[in-house]
């Protein structure tokens, strides 16, 4: 088959730059469709069903249409027109010779049109059930224009801030990405199959992608297998086990090999360990990559590597359908491998119900939109992924007591950049920012000024922070909005500081300088370094991106309609000098103790042992400014009686817990209660610290609640020094807690 050159000289210039299913639901009677299907394909066709192209600049006549009707082309990625949908699809199912119709793939990440918070403060929710409803209101909005197919979730473990992509997933803990992934694949995918709102899940990017050295996109990554079989693979074998119908392989080469061409990732443990039956993507042009990594002589090769890995569909390469062809002919590769790659993918298809409802319904799809219940579930979801990171009591605002406010800073009416990374379908015009949800929810309440003090958050212009700081003496509190404009995080949008931006800092600064109380809301899509805004600020919330109804949210919170509960699922650093920084690393054979110097205390000439020989900073410590898990509330909650039912163990055990958890504040509110283990010696060296569970649990003031967990003692397996997975015994520690750096622990043993 002839590559669609003339069509797409663009990207064949670029070479250098740029529920699916367990075994366990494959249905006999797909299988007996898909092996029909393949025995009538030749060729040229299979090969047509391994490409995936970005079609929107395409006119629906001449070479792309004929491409189309001879069944040259499997997928589509970016058509959100129904009209053009049906188009083509029409070509597609009508006008080929097989009728195979096509899936149409869409970045659908954080919603569709009514916009959540960015994936990572859908993760500060702990959340998973509101995640799935918001992925499911994202399906439904979504399939109406005629996705059936989102690159989403991204599983991707991250622990740098400065990775842009720190946005797009749930954090630095592997056992609660999975448990965010399962919830979110559950929601795109829905519930009867063939269902015309489900849209397969794409888990990705398949694998280590998130520990990019420096935190700089795309960069190689370092991973040894047992750290990629603890830390980075667990979330896509939860995704796979959750039945996600596809997966996306990397841009990074780790220990050197690319994960496009990884075989041993690909072929060996995703396909044989795991049993994984569904449909493998390449990232885009993440093929041809290949090339410029070194990796692969030319495009042949490359088309080569990335099948014999398992990949069975090539985005935006053009490397299938250039060359597999003629690899097949000189029997450079098998056909059999080929039709495996097709299988998996008309299983995708016939499991989406495509053969039997290709069409989407042009005339109705904007009544899904903006529906008042999705907005409903946006605003929700915004309010429990703010998390308040400090409070001396001047949060909750009484709108009935202060009589006016100056909302001020440059995210505070900034209805672009507060929908966050990943919006292509989005729209601004639909968006509510704290300006417009404060003045219009208690507008009549109190007199509210604004002055932007600064435009955009990179913003250097001093003038606007005079104008601010005037209009700030002249009101009884002040809230300062401040963070990251949405193109500072995502794909390729790396930050080696981590500092607020532009003058931002300087701003609150100068309104602290009035005397007046300062609440500062940071909306932000990775952890910033915001020692001194805390400091300078009488309460901080912090709001990773909130979407279409983040003004909402933020307005319910500082006027105490509603109550923080969001929790960090990142540790926030001093500096971005600490990064890495984790919770759960590694026990050092030389922890930090607390007593060590300081840089600003060390005598002059001090002895070269003297400052306490432990892993820290000199300027910074090993602290982080915040823990995973943490987060404030309106109330204060106490941990009793924290009891297990037994000291000792045996590996099939299951341990029973129970606390009593008690509001001892005056405020109804609702805590995310955590459980985190540490296995004290092992085989190879053990995190400090890791989650096993968590829950939200609501309380009025003053009450108890007596809450048991169970925790099966399989769950505190790991892959030891054998590169087995195995409960190892010996001494274990558990912690209950709001967070990951309080508690007592408690002490049990596993025996043989
Ligand atoms: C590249 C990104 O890495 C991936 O996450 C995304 O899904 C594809 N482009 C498609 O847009």
């Amino acid at each position: 088959m002839k590559p669609f050159k003339k069509l797409f000289p663009l990207f064949f210039s670029v070479l250098l730059a740029c529920s699916c299913a367990s075994s366990a639901n494959t249905d006999l009677n797909i299988e007996k469709k898909v092996a029909g299907l393949l025995s009538n394909m030749t060729l040229d066709e299979k090969i047509g069903q391994m490409t995936l192209i970005s079609s929107t600049d395409l006119p629906l006549d001449g070479e792309f249409a004929e491409a189309l009707r001879k069944g040259q082309v499997g997928s589509v990625i970016n058509e959100v027109d129904p009209a053009r949908v049906n188009a083509l699809q029409r070509m597609a199912v009508e006008e080929s010779r097989l009728g195979i119709p096509l899936i149409v793939g869409r970045d659908v990440i954080h919603g569709f049109k009514t916009i959540f918070p960015i994936p990572l403060g859908l993760a500060a929710t702990f959340n998973p059930t509101l995640v799935e409803q918001g992925a499911r209101v994202a399906a439904l909005e979504a399939t109406a224009a005629g996705v059936r197919w989102t690159f989403s979730p991204m599983l991707d473990i991250t622990r740098d801030p400065r990775w842009g992509r720190i946005a797009e997933g749930f954090g630095e803990d592997t056992y609660f990405t999975s448990a965010m992934g399962v919830a979110m694949i559950r929601g795109y995918q829905g519930g009867e199959p063939g269902d015309p709102s489900n849209m397969a899940a794409c888990i990705k990017h398949f694998v280590g992608y998130g520990a990019a050295e420096g935190g700089r996109d795309y960069n190689s990554t370092n991973l040894p297998e047992r750290v990629l079989r603890n830390v980075y693979l667990p979330p896509f074998l939860a995704g796979v086990q959750a039945g996600a119908m596809t997966l996306m392989t990397s841009f990074n080469d780790n220990d050197g090999v690319p994960m496009t061409g990884n075989r041993f990732l690909v072929r060996n443990v995703l396909r044989h360990e795991w049993d994984f039956t569904g449909l493998v993507v390449s990232d885009w042009a993440s093929v041809n990559e290949m090339i410029p990594h070194g990796f692969a002589t030319d495009q042949a090769h490359a088309a080569r590597l990335a099948l014999e890995a398992g990949v069975d569909m090539d985005m935006m390469s053009f490397a299938y359908v250039g060359h597999l062809g003629k690899l097949v002919g000189e029997g450079a590769v098998s056909e059999k491998m080929i039709d495996e790659a097709v299988r998996n993918i008309l299983r995708v298809k016939f499991q989406l119900g495509l053969f039997d409802n290709p069409y989407v319904q042009e005339d109705v799809h904007r009544e899904m939109f903006y529906k008042p219940e999705h907005l409903e579930l946006s605003r929700q979801s915004a309010v429990q992924s703010v998390i308040l990171l400090s409070n001396d009591g001047t949060l909750p605002l009484d709108a009935d007591k202060i009589r006016s406010v100056l909302v001020t800073g440059p995210m505070a009416d900034a209805p672009h950049d507060q929908l966050g990374t990943w919006v292509f379908d989005g729209e601004e015009q639909a968006t509510v920012t704290p300006l417009k949800a404060i003045r219009e929810h208690y507008g009549h309440r109190l007199r509210v000024l604004y002055q932007p003090g600064l435009k955009y958050s990179r913003d250097k212009d001093l003038s606007g922070i005079r104008k601010a700081v005037e209009a700030a003496r002249t009101v009884d509190v002040v809230i300062v909005c401040v963070g990251e404009e949405s193109i500072l995080s995502g794909e390729a949008h790396c930050l080696a500081s981590l500092d607020l931006q532009g003058t931002q800092s300087e701003l609150i600064a100068a309104l602290k300088s009035t005397g007046k109380p300062v609440i500062t809301v940071v909306m932000a899509g990775r952890p910033l370094t915001i020692e001194k805004e805390v400091s300078l600020s009488n309460a901080l919330l912090y709001s990773f991106h909130p979407g279409t109804m983040g003004g909402v949210a933020l307005a319910d919170l500082i006027f105490g309609k509603e109550v923080p509960s969001g929790r960090l699922p990142v540790t926030f650093p001093k500096t971005s000098g600490q990064v890495p920084l984790y919770y759960n690393h590694n026990s050092s054979g030389r922890p930090f103790q607390g007593n060590e110097t300081m840089l600003d205390q060390i005598p002059l000439k001090a002895g070269q042992t003297s400052l306490g020989n432990t892993s820290f900073y000199l300027d910074a410590g090993a602290a982080p400014l915040f823990p995973f898990g943490f987060g404030l509330s309106y109330t204060t909650f106490a941990y009793t009686n924290i009891r297990i039912d037994q000291v000792s163990y045996h590996q099939n055990d299951t341990m029973t817990m129970s606390f009593d958890l008690t509001n001892t504040g005056k405020t109804a509110a609702t805590e995310v209660a955590q459980l985190y283990v540490c296995d004290k010696t092992g085989s190879v060296t053990r995190p400090v610290k890791e989650l096993k569970k968590f829950e939200r649990i609501a309380l009025n003031p003053g009450e108890t609640r007596t809450v048991i967990w169970n925790l099966p003692i399989s769950e505190l397996a790991f892959w030891n020094l054998q590169m087995e997975k195995v409960v190892e015994p010996g001494q274990f520690a558990l912690w209950v807690s709001g967070d990951s750096a309080s508690g007592e622990p408690i002490l049990f043993e596993v025996k043989k």
